[in-house]
């Protein structure tokens, strides 16, 4: 089974088409980094826009390189949410197009879930369940019990920040560029992650939930003096080092910490993790030491936004519900 998938839930425009939920035969990511950098974030009317632009070569091109025709496609997959509401409806719109003029089914997919599924697919073995899973992207920071692909309960989310928006308002701090997760790790590298006493935050009376807009401050007033009004010092390129390393090290000590205690609640065969966050290799390299079950990572080309999660996880929604009339954008989603 052909299925062509459609993601743009944010700032990338993506189509992908994967045989039977696993293979991908054609994969195209358009990033409009270009475009939002230089405002520090996503400007969602931009990406709306760009969105239309692009969507139809993106599609067109993803078609030519599976060396299939639109004519074998069996189903369409688009993320419905969450995400920014007029990105959505692009893709949603292009989408339902698709489907209505191919007479094939419309799949609404779960961009969360799909981050989660992202890592299934990148695996030659089977899925090991129950297993944690771990979300970690610029827009979600979520731990799930998973039971079954498209089976899961949610055990911790973010009250603030998302762990990547966490990075990126800290690469803003330190006058660093946009995104600032991997400027933040190349950073990280050469600096000293004991430094500073950076913490995650914990929450009240939810030991799984996570908090991260006070570590932020906490960056903040470092650099900037108590209520971030002047610079205390001038930061040496030795000084940002160990602020990157510090603020990396915290953030993700805590991760670990409450996967720690999240696997201390149920009996899990392997963790599952997805998001752009899961490109850093010191998080990998974190996980893969300590923890006494296994991780399993998407492949680097699958841990930010893209389509083949899409199509990927559309493969087990069988039998089909046809959404062609039906779907609609939700910017929050329920995991
Ligand atoms: O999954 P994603 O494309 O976006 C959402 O669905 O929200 O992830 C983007 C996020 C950005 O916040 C970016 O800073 C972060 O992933 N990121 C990283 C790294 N690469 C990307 N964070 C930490 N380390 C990295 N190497
Ligand atoms: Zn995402």
């Amino acid at each position: 089974m052909y299925i062509l998938g459609i993601e743009t839930t944010c700032d990338e425009t993506a189509c992908a088409i994967v045989q039977d939920g696993f293979e991908i035969l054609g994969h195209t990511i358009s990033s409009q980094i270009d475009l939002h950098s230089v405002f520090g974030g996503v400007v969602p009317e931009l990406a709306s826009r760009r969105h239309i632009d692009i969507i139809r070569p993106v599609v067109e091109q993803t078609v030519a390189e599976s060396g299939l025709t639109l004519r074998d496609i069996d189903a369409v997959a688009v993320a419905k949410g969450p995400g920014l509401i007029g990105a959505l409806l692009v893709g949603i719109h292009f989408a339902q197009g698709l489907s209505w003029s191919l007479q094939k089914p419309l799949i609404g997919i779960n961009h969360i879930e799909a981050h989660l599924y992202a890592a299934i697919m990148s695996q030659k073995t089977a899925p090991l369940f129950p297993s944690l899973g771990i979300v970690l992207s610029g827009g979600h920071t979520s731990l799930v019990k998973i039971f079954d692909i498209g089976n899961y309960e949610l055990i911790g989310e973010t009250i603030d920040d998302a762990i990547g928006e966490a990075f990126d308002k800290a690469a803003k701090i330190l006058g660093l560029g946009y995104p600032g997760g991997p400027i933040i790790e190349t950073h990280a590298r050469e600096g000293n992650p004991h430094t500073y006493p950076f913490k995650g935050g914990q929450v009240k009376k939810r030991p799984l939930d996570f908090s991260f807009s006070g570590i932020k401050t906490k960056l903040l007033y470092t650099v900037r003096g108590q209520n971030g009004v002047h610079e205390t010092e001038p930061i040496t390129p030795a000084m940002l080092n160990d602020l990157c390393a510090s603020f990396q090290r915290a953030v993700f000590d805590d991760v670990l910490a409450k996967t720690r205690l999240a696997l201390t609640t149920f009996t899990a065969h392997a963790i599952y993790l997805g998001g752009g966050v899961t490109q850093n290799k010191y998080l990998r390299a974190l996980f893969e030491k300590e923890l006494p079950i296994p991780s399993y990572w998407p492949s680097f080309s699958l841990c930010l936004d893209n389509a083949a999660m899409i199509a990927g996880l559309a493969f087990h929604k069988q039998p089909f519900t046809d959404e062609l009339l039906t779907v609609q954008p939700e910017t929050r989603m329920p995991f």
